[in-house]
């Protein structure tokens, strides 16, 4: 496995792997790795004849008072799991190669990144859409792979890569849970023993809700009544949004015709979580 760290080399090797006329698999991380990212690896890994991992922790995402500093970084360990999830290539670029001193150029998806997390983190999905794209414009994926977990990031991303006509095909992958149900974070390493066990009242938000769409109950009153009653049980919860939106514009909805996403985000401690589902009327 190569571990690049320069924009040019990456390029190059991606380049190189192109004239063999093999295909790319890339999945982009911020690093600390857990069973979410290893799924990701192996589905590339799968899918692909060539495999690019890249761990950049990356500022623009991050907003003033947010976790950029204490994000845990642990390239020696992500860089082993890489290797032994057969990734053929580990991206590990520094900030000022990402971002010169005179990067001018931010990317804007409107509307999308000014709901749900974009309303308590502006700026956010910016820094997601310029980094991606330049993930993207360096690494050169025929597909690129990301975890439902963080669902408004996928639309985002799915909607640039449309627009700007980028060609990657993006893979939705479903998201992993710990066995007790608790979506897998790299930010669940900041709670407490106690939190984590009141985290796990957003899964169970999550699946009360399910269960009461499965038993008939269509309008988005009482489904977001069930799961707010359920986060408001625990003491340090403190509730960002819950909201029941449509998938592809992320507007809230009063009534699910055939689907629709049930998205949960919270304050926990030092951690701010996120979770969701999808309502499905019919099945398949
Ligand atoms: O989901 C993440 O880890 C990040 O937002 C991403 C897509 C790697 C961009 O920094």
């Amino acid at each position: 496995m190569e571990i690049l760290k320069k924009p040019e080399e990456m390029t190059a090797w991606s380049k190189r792997i192109a004239r063999e006329d093999k295909t790319i698999g890339f999945v982009p991380t911020m690093g600390a790795l857990h069973e979410g990212h290893v799924s990701l690896i192996r589905k590339a890994r799968a899918e692909n004849d060539a495999v690019v991992v890249s761990i950049f922790v990356n500022p623009t995402q991050f907003g003033p008072s947010e976790d950029y500093e204490r994000y845990p970084r642990c390239f020696e360990k992500d860089a082993k799991i890489c290797e032994a999830e057969k990734a053929d290539a580990v991206f590990h670029p520094a900030v000022e190669d990402m971002y010169p001193e005179d990067h001018r150029t931010f990317i804007e998806v409107c509307e999308l990144s000014n709901r749900l997390c974009g309303i308590s983190r502006p700026g956010h999905f910016r820094g997601v859409a310029t980094v991606v794209a330049k993930l993207f414009g360096i690494v050169r994926p025929d597909r690129a792979y990301f975890g439902m977990k963080d669902a408004q990031q996928l639309a985002i991303i799915e909607r640039m890569n449309r627009d700007l006509c980028l060609g990657v095909r993006i893979v939705r992958c479903e998201t992993v849970r710990e066995p007790d149900g608790l979506a897998m974070s790299s930010r669940n390493a900041y709670l407490s023993a106690a939190e984590r066990k009141q985290a796990l009242a957003i899964s169970r938000a999550l699946r009360e809700c399910e269960a009461k769409f499965a038993a008939g109950e269509r309008k988005a009153m009482p489904l977001l009544k069930v799961m707010g009653d359920i986060l408001a049980r625990e003491p340090d919860i403190e509730v960002d949004y819950v909201a029941i939106v449509d998938p592809a514009t992320l507007d809230d909805i009063s009534e699910v015709k055939d689907e629709a996403l049930a998205a949960i985000a919270v304050y926990i401690g030092k951690a701010r979580l996120i979770d969701n589902t999808m309502l499905r009327a019919k099945s398949g």
